[in-house]
């Protein structure tokens, strides 16, 4: 099991070349990340397209890395199966396409596959109150920084109360959901956003777009670890 909120790091293969998924695998596996983030966006939800299910089923093959699979898409009913099928291992969702009983459907088809439940927000949503009111179910709460999209956003300073007000939350229900942060995460900035409370630091730029991609991983680790001591 791991440590209940410790630190991970969870490198973003959008921010690799995409003709070259395998390979921004296998920098996560050799990097020791804990999990690989997996953005799956549908052209209507944000404004980009990037891979899905079949992708992430490819890409299972390669590895026993975790996969946080993180579904910027419409219609998540529509493709949770196919996700799970492909191998995701914790599926995260948007609020924004969804209230409590759309939820409700979904985390109940993905805890009856063993798999685990996300739930994400985009800069400008605060965390709706049907979904405070089920962190219980839900593994992480995803923080997003950026706007969905894209890779290579600098994070916003502003979601940063956000992100506080979440982990007092959590902390305050005495609940174990993990605080996660997407979008912009560096090793400039990751020592604020662990101060603020996140503890799964998601980075495509700032693992992928380093000279050394695998050792950004253990920079961002060790950058982290050590805000967290000093908290
Ligand atoms: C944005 C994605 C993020 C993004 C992270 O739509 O959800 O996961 O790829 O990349 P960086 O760390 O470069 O912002
Ligand atoms: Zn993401």
């Amino acid at each position: 099991m791991d440590e209940m909120n410790g630190i991970r790091i969870a490198p973003s293969i959008l921010a690799w070349d995409l003709g070259d998924l395998e390979r921004a695998v296998e920098i996560s596996v050799q990097g020791r990340a804990d999990q690989v983030h997996l953005d799956v966006i549908d052209g209507h939800f944000a404004p980009n397209i990037t891979f899905g299910p079949g992708t992430v089923k490819a890409l299972r093959s390669r590895t026993d890395l975790k996969f946080d699979t993180h579904l910027m898409i419409e219609n998540p009913q529509a493709y949770v199966d196919k996700f799970l099928d492909a191998g995701s291992d914790i599926i995260t969702f948007h609020t924004e396409v969804m209230n409590g009983s759309v939820f409700d459907d979904l985390q109940r088809t993905v805890r009856a596959r063993g798999r685990e439940v996300g739930l994400a927000v985009k800069p400008e949503t605060e965390v709706p109150k049907w979904a405070l009111e089920r962190l219980d179910k839900v593994s992480a709460l995803v923080v997003m920084t950026v706007n969905p999209g894209f890779s290579g956003q600098k994070l916003d300073p502003a979601v940063l109360p956000k992100l506080q007000k979440a982990r007092e939350y959590i902390e305050e229900n005495g609940l174990g959901t993990d605080l996660e942060v997407d979008g912009g995460v560096e090793p400039e900035n990751v020592q604020e956003v662990v101060r603020r409370g996140g503890n799964v630091l998601v980075a495509g730029a700032g693992v992928y777009g380093k000279k050394d991609p695998v050792g950004a991983v253990a920079v961002l680790r060790e950058r982290a670890e050590s805000a967290r001591r000093r908290k």
